[in-house]
């Protein structure tokens, strides 16, 4: 048996999407364990792109089951429209067969996308730049125990009793702002309907990842976002409201000391898509030109991302407290035409130096990254598949960053397709997963 992580460990984007694709391969249960349909992650597969949201990369994987857990939030309508479309692209997906999803796991609700847009409005100039999902108003709700289940939905008189404690504060709420009241037999019949299309998928997702573990199975837990996203570890308030990393598969139903193996994801550069602190942001050319060439626009939002240079103090942070044990290292093709590269290893601000990451916003705001500079290469990296090959400033580029955290990075991507990757051995950990991805 062998269960893996894989989570981002910058701001999100990292490129998960396609990590988890090529592990999948070999696992037998792709689980999604925190997030919802903030969450972007693109696969390329052939000539076609895979834009997922809420359902796991292990669904383009024939013979691959597939869980949507307990920590997420699943907006049920863009669900069923993401299943249609995915569906409408060739792929198989069964709810019950090779698609499940937690009756434990929370619904967004037309109301959560309402609050989501308000919310940011209200907050002015402190707006957080969500991408507007209603995934906050979500786990708000979760916490003050007016969440709706999945499971509510299984039974009229249980979600028509739901539906009343939770409107019984939103309609107010609604009021006090002067929006028109939810129609509760409206939302009753449409959260019915839906329910009907959704509902034979519906599980103990718990039960079942103990079982997968229990019979040896090869798990894979696929994080959504990056940690420096976390609701407690990120840049709080610029974050989002789940818990990202490891400890947040607890949620799901499966001890977090379970999980045998935690592979960290991080670009070559750092992007970041909404606002809040970003020490190594290049607002000039630079940052334009990495933008360009990295193709780097949100798949969920569209929004251009904010692009700099990679930041080895909120990386190693991000390692340590995620417990990653290697790292992938994505689009380093992207930095090619560069002449000079630069890497943060220490911020500075009022008199202080920081080296190790300043966990709070108040700090981090008045912190300048300092930099090491490293030479660039003009070669394109994209049809390069050994590390050898690569040229010499780009492996030294590599080894710098794996000397500055501490950890291997055994895999690298070179461009969005599925064959573009560079293996460079088997350090640790002996799942057969873990092989299909050479780590
Ligand atoms: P929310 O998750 O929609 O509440 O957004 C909170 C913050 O997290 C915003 O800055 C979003 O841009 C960011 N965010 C949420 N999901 C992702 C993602 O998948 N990639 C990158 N940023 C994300």
């Amino acid at each position: 048996m062998s269960s893996i992580c894989v989570v981002g460990i910058q701001w999100g984007d990292e490129g998960k999407g396609k990590v988890i694709d090529m592990m999948s391969e070999s696992s037998d249960l792709v689980v999604r364990y925190s997030g919802g349909n903030n969450a972007g992650h693109t696969v390329v597969v052939g000539g076609d792109k895979f834009v997922l949201h809420l359902l796991p990369s292990g669904i383009l994987r024939p013979g691959t089951q597939n869980l949507i857990g307990g920590g997420v939030v699943v907006d049920p309508w863009e669900l069923v429209k993401e299943i249609e479309g995915i569906r409408g692209l060739g792929i198989q997906v069964e709810l019950g067969k090779n698609l499940f999803i937690s009756w434990t796991a929370h619904l967004i609700l037309p109301y959560h996308r309402m609050q989501d847009k308000v919310m940011e409005e209200l907050r002015g100039h402190g707006k957080i730049g969500t991408t507007g999902r209603g995934i906050g108003p979500a786990y708000q709700d979760r916490a003050s125990r007016i969440g709706l289940r999945f499971s509510d939905l299984a039974d009229r008189e249980v979600l028509a009793k739901r539906v009343d404690a939770a409107l019984a504060f939103k309609n107010r709420f609604l009021q006090g702002l002067g929006k028109p009241r939810i129609d509760r037999d409206q939302l009753l019949q449409d959260l019915e309907e839906v329910g009907r299309f959704l509902l034979p998928g519906g599980v103990d997702a718990g039960a079942e990842i103990r079982r997968a573990a229990r019979e040896k199975k090869e798990i894979l837990f696929e994080g959504a976002q990056g940690m420096m996203l976390d609701v407690d570890l990120g840049t709080y308030p610029y974050v989002t409201s789940s818990s990202v990393g490891p400890s947040g598969i607890g949620a799901a139903g499966f001890p977090p000391r379970n999980v045998q193996r935690v592979v960290g994801v991080a670009k070559a550069y750092t992007t970041r898509v909404g606002e809040g602190p970003f020490p190594t942001e290049l607002l000039d050319d630079l940052g334009e030109r990495i933008r360009t060439q990295g193709r780097e626009f949100g798949a969920t939002t569209g929004r251009p991302r904010r692009c700099g240079w990679f930041d080895l103090v909120a990386v190693r942070y991000a390692v340590e407290v995620a417990g990653v044990d290697e790292l992938c290292l994505t689009n380093l093709d992207v930095l090619s035409g560069l002449p000079k590269l630069q890497v943060a290893v220490s911020y500075e601000g009022k008199g202080r130096k920081y080296e190790v990451f300043p966990a709070g916003v108040p700090d981090l705001d008045h912190c300048e990254a300092r930099y090491q500079e490293l030479e660039g290469w003009e070669e394109d990296l994209t049809g390069v598949r050994t590390f050898e090959e690569l040229p010499a400033a780009a492996r030294a580029y590599v080894e710098f960053l794996e000397e500055g955290l501490g950890i291997p990075i055994p895999v690298l991507s070179v461009g969005p397709g599925r064959n573009q990757v560079i293996h460079r051995g088997a350090p640790s950990g002996k799942g057969s997963n873990a092989r299909a991805l050479g780590v």
